[in-house]
């Protein structure tokens, strides 16, 4: 696990666009592996950046969302559907026909999951799968329990995360009760993973996801068994680390070819 501490959300969102940007100008086709919530906000703002200023093309890229919410349709504004043309596809030049993200309306999600899995096994894989975390642990909507090796599937969120999601609902809309989500297992297959968090709230859970035992409790801390997983902080969700000084050290002191900056 490579841990980059930023000194703001800002600084993080420019690191993940920069190594996103590496990734699409290396491989045009890539596949990338999509986060909703607040935290990847200002990454697909600097995306949409670099698309409009220098040019990046997502002509041929492709993309898969991590989660919906069962019962919100594609045009409903609390859909992730419509957070990301909001904050990302309509500002792009992806193609509609390479834009991925469960259907919350299927009328089987089990099918309706077993061919999100195998749309993915097509591409040959996610190339870099962004990532959130919950502040109980989850990634996608994988929730303390999930099993490390689920694969997409109908997940029943907490009440803690339906309290938390609250906020992307307008007043007296309740957040639905379940969600199709990417399992553990679908996300650790992907090549390489990049975490994003910020904020106190998120302290000590990331504490527990990098420095904590692997366990189902906390989804999340099953990346320390991924070959390739970069998690980056800002200082208020890195301020529980028992080991952020060495962190920032082996940061700073990395040879400018492994560098992203
Ligand atoms: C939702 C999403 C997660 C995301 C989490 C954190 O529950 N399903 O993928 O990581 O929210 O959201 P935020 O970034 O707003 O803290």
């Amino acid at each position: 696990m490579e841990v980059i501490i930023q000194s703001s959300p800002e600084r993080s969102a420019a690191l993940a666009a920069k190594m996103v940007a590496r990734l699409v100008r290396e491989k045009p086709d890539a596949v990338l592996g999509l986060p909703t919530g607040g935290t990847p906000v200002p990454l697909y703002a600097e995306l949409v950046r670099l698309h409009r200023e220098e040019k990046l093309d997502f002509a041929k890229v492709r993309t898969f969302n991590l989660d919906e919410y069962v019962g919100l349709a594609s045009d409903n504004a609390s859909s992730y559907h419509a957070f990301m043309r909001g904050h990302l596809f309509d500002h792009i030049n992806v193609q509609a026909k390479n834009i991925h993200i469960p259907d919350g309306m299927a009328k089987d999600i089990s099918a309706a999951c077993n061919a999100y899995e195998e749309a993915i096994r097509k591409t040959g894989g996610i190339d870099m799968q962004l990532l959130g975390i919950g502040t109980d642990g989850h990634i996608g909507f994988n929730e303390p329990s999930s099993s490390l090796s689920s694969r997409t599937r109908l997940k029943t969120l907490t009440d803690k995360t339906m309290h938390f999601n609250q906020s992307h609902f307008a007043p007296g809309q309740k957040v639905p009760r379940y969600a199709i989500t990417m399992g553990v297992g679908t996300i650790m297959d992907a090549k390489q993973c990049v975490l994003l968090a910020s904020g106190s709230a998120k302290a000590s859970v990331v504490q527990q996801m990098i420095e904590g035992p692997v366990t189902a409790m906390v989804p999340a801390s099953v990346l320390q068994m991924h070959p390739r997983t970069t998690i980056i902080l800002d200082d208020d969700a890195a301020k529980s680390l028992r080991l952020k000084d060495y962190y920032r050290f082996v940061y700073g002191n990395k040879p400018d070819w492994q560098r992203c900056e």
